[in-house]
C-alpha cells in the first residue's frame, strides 16, 4: 500500500460498476458533440476518457494519484495547460474531492476554449455527508444546485443546462471500494436511512454543460 489512498484503489475504480457505465456519461458525451479534443480532470478509472474517445474526441486525462494512469499528474485547483487547450473539459464524480471546488472550475474554465461538462453528487442533508465521511474521510463536500450554479457563475461561465438524476448502485460494493467494513458500514447504513434498500443506495447526481462566453 502507498500513502496515496487513490493510486491503492485504481483498481477498484477500474472495475466499478458503478463508474463503468450510466447515463450520465451518456449525456456527457452528448454534451461534447461536435467537439475535437477534451480533457478529462479527475479520471480516476477512466470511464469519461473511454466513451469520449469512442466518439471520435482526442483526449488527455489528469488525476493527481500516479496509480489513476493519468496522462498527466496534476489537481484541478492548478492544471497545467494552457488557455483554451481543449474544446471540451469534462470532470465526473469528483469535484466532492476536491479542496477547492470554486477555484478549480475557474482552472476547468480557463484551459477550456468551449465547453465545461460537470457531473457530481448533489448534496443530500448532513446525514448523508457524515455518512460518506465516515465511507471514505478523502470526502470533501457534495454541493447543492444553488453552489453550483455560483461556482458556473464565480468560473464567468454560463449555465446552458442543467439535468437531475437518481444513480441507483450495488451498497455493498459502494463500501468495498473505500474498505469501509465493521462498525463503520452499519454506521453509514444508518445514517443512510431509506436511501439504502435491497442492498442498493440511490444517490441524487447533477450534471452540467457550461459554455464560455454569453
Ligand atoms: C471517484 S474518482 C473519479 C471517477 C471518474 N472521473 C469516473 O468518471 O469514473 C475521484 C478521483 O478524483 C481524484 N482527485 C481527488 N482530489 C483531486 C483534486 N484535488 N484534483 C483532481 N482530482 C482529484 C482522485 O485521485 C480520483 O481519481
Amino acid at each position: 500500500m502507498t500513502n496515496d489512498v487513490w493510486s491503492d484503489r485504481a483498481q477498484a475504480y477500474v472495475e466499478s460498476d458503478a463508474h463503468r457505465s450510466g447515463e450520465d456519461l451518456d449525456q456527457m458525451v452528448a454534451w461534447a458533440e461536435g467537439a475535437r479534443t477534451a480533457l478529462d480532470v479527475a479520471t480516476g478509472g477512466g470511464h469519461v476518457a473511454r466513451r469520449l474517445r469512442e466518439a471520435g474526441l482526442e483526449v488527455v486525462t489528469c488525476d493527481p494519484a500516479p496509480g489513476m494512469r493519468p496522462d498527466v499528474i496534476c489537481r484541478a485547483e492548478s492544471l497545467p495547460f494552457a488557455d483554451g487547450a481543449f474544446d471540451v473539459v469534462a470532470c465526473r464524480t469528483a469535484a466532492h474531492h476536491f479542496s477547492d471546488p470554486a477555484v478549480a472550475l475557474r482552472e476547468m474554465a480557463r484551459v477550456s476554449r468551449d465547453r465545461v461538462v460537470i457531473v457530481d453528487t448533489l448534496f443530500m442533508g448532513e446525514d448523508v455527508e457524515e455518512a460518506e465521511r465516515v465511507r471514505d474521510p478523502s470526502h470533501v463536500r457534495n454541493y447543492t444546485e444553488a453552489e453550483w450554479r455560483a461556482f458556473v457563475e464565480e468560473a464567468g461561465l454560463t449555465l446552458d443546462d442543467v439535468r437531475f438524476s437518481e444513480h441507483t448502485i450495488d451498497f455493498g460494493a459502494w463500501l468495498a471500494r473505500t474498505g469501509c467494513g465493521g462498525e463503520d458500514a452499519e454506521r453509514v447504513e444508518l445514517l443512510l436511512g431509506d436511501r439504502v434498500a435491497d442492498g442498493r443506495l440511490t444517490l441524487d447526481k447533477l450534471a452540467l454543460l457550461a459554455v464560455k462566453g454569453f
